[in-house]
């Protein structure tokens, strides 16, 4: 018996069906065996001088949308981007920034697409124009808005710093966003920020040359550090790394210069009010800054989509996406985040417990501020004490991360504080029983 070979045409179909189903196999295996690629820079140019995020996001979309995200509130354990009243929930505060406009509102801080909206609404600035007899300094839209690195570059770093907040309120149209951190011509992430390469500069660092793996770091640093306004040239921003970016660098400079943000009412005591040292903290040898990872690897991570690799623009917390943010050098998730769990709660209780002490300390201040019976050197032993109290709390505390950017630092920071802090307190007392105060 012989079977019938198929008719001409049907081995000619199956001939083709086959070498299709092989050419796709092939197809699939080699984009398996290269990986995602990276996103490329793609040969749409976006115009001289564009700042508007969404004429950027014409040429790279993902990167836009993604970004355009930072706009999703989400609460996590003790932060996420969800509005809420912080002197509300720790009356302490109240006491313990008297006299500053921190005191009169300080609210949870959320995504890069809110910042001039939100920067609009503080009673902060409305508190520091009149305090000044008018208007904030134009300082205050430095770390808020794309459109100020060109206008720096247009109207002179000094004079931009100097000229009055409402006045550069028409010049500026989009919250923090693409030209922030790119150039748009190679866009590599970029320091625009003068305060940064000055800052840099004056630690000897070159800023043309910097790594690839920095600059995923140091773009966060343009805005998310310590900062002051100078008294010359006027209310010029500078950041207080001259002897370095560690607290106790930062300490010693301002301590040079005599510097503080305010007088605190009820003890008398010259005060340091911090801003968000989130790349101070980090860079403070913490595990991850020594392992060489950057801000962006936590909070940018990259994204995989259709063959694509991308970088998510959607800056904010990891909490809930620790897998793509943390799972690229950690397996176990559910570990990880009980770690995250764990550090912040510790960092937490720290925290209440240097408050007590600082606000049980400015009760004992009080008695012996201005009082003719107190002994003059121990109550300035116990004012030294307590600006140095006071100055290692607010670090900590004005950090956003509750410890998580470097544990052991913020632990030994809040552990320093409470003990200074009940030094201060014992000193307070003693100065009102030294015999020798009393005798007229
Ligand atoms: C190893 C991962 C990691 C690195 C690196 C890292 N962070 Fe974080 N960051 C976190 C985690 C975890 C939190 C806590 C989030 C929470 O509590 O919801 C956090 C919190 C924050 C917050 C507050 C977020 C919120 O929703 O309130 C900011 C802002 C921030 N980090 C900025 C930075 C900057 C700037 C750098 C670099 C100097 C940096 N981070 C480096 C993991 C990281
Ligand atoms: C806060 C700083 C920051 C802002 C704002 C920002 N980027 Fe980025 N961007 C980065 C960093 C960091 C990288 C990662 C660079 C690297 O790894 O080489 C990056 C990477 C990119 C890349 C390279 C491809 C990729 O996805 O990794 C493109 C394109 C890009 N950004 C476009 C944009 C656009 C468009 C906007 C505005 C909608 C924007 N960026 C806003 C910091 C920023
Ligand atoms: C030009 C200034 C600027 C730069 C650069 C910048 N940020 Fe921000 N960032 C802000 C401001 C301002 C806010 C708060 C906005 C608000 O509350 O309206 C913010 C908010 C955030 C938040 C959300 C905090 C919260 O509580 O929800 C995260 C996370 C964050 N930034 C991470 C980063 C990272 C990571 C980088 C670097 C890749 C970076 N930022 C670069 C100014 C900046
Ligand atoms: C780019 C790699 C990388 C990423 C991303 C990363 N980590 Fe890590 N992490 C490390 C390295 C390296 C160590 C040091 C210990 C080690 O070698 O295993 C570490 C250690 C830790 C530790 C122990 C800390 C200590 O001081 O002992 C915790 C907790 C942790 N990571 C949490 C996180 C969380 C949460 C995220 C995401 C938000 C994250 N990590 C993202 C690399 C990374």
């Amino acid at each position: 018996m012989f079977q019938r070979m198929p008719p001409l045409w049907l081995r000619v179909v199956g001939f083709v069906i086959l070498v299709a189903v092989l050419g796709l196999a092939l197809a699939f295996l080699i984009v398996q065996l290269r990986g995602p690629r990276l996103e490329v820079v793609r040969p749409v140019t976006i115009p001289e001088g564009e700042i508007n995020p969404a004429v950027w996001g014409l040429a790279f979309p993902r990167e836009y949308e993604t970004w355009l995200r930072t706009k999703e509130g989400r609460k996590t354990l003790f932060a996420g981007s969800i509005p809420y009243d912080k002197l509300e929930e720790d009356p302490r505060l109240r006491v313990l920034w008297e006299g500053y406009p921190f005191a009169v509102e300080y609210g949870e801080d959320r995504g890069h697409a809110y910042s001039v909206e939100d920067v609009l609404k503080t009673k902060r600035i409305q508190v520091l124009a009149q305090k000044r007899g008018g208007s904030a300094p134009g300082t205050c839209w430095t770390c808020k808005s794309a459109n100020v690195p060109s206008l720096m570059a247009e109207m002179g770093a000094a004079n931009f710093y100097a000229t009055p907040f409402e006045q550069l309120r028409d010049r500026i149209q989009y919250p923090v966003s693409c030209a922030n951190c790119h150039d748009p011509k190679t866009m590599a992430p970029t320091i625009k920020h003068v305060a940064l390469q000055e800052a840099l500069q004056k630690l000897g660092k070159d800023t043309g040359a910097l790594t690839r793996q920095e600059l995923r770091t140091l773009t966060c640093a343009q805005c998310h550090v310590e900062y002051y306004f100078a008294k010359e040239p006027k209310d010029y921003l500078v950041f207080p790394w001259e002897k370095g970016t560690r607290f106790e660098d930062i300490e010693a400079y301002y301590n040079e210069k005599k510097f503080a943000d305010w007088t605190h009412p009820s003890t008398g005591v010259p005060l340091v009010k911090f801003q968000h040292p989130e790349y101070e903290l980090y860079a403070s040898n913490s595990t991850h800054y020594l392992a060489g990872v950057a801000c962006a690897d936590c909070h940018m991570p990259f994204v995989i989509e259709g063959g694509i690799k991308y970088t998510s623009h959607q800056a904010a917390s990891p909490w809930h996406r620790m897998e793509q943010a943390c799972g690229t050098c950690h397996l176990d998730i559910p570990f990880i985040r009980k770690r995250v769990e764990i550090i912040q709660t510790i960092t937490k209780g720290l925290q209440d417990a240097a408050e007590i002490a600082l606000v049980e300390a400015i009760d004992a201040l009080k008695a012996i501020k201005d009082n003719p019976n107190a002994d003059p050197k121990l109550a300035e032993e116990a004012r030294a004490l307590f600006r140095k109290a006071h100055m290692r709390w607010d670090f900590v505390s004005a950090e956003n991360s509750l410890g998580f950017h470097n544990p052991q630092e913020a632990m030994r920071l809040l552990a320093e504080s409470i003990n200074f802090a009940r030094q201060a307190q014992l000193k307070a007392i003693q100065a009102l029983q030294r015999p020798q105060a009393r005798i007229p």
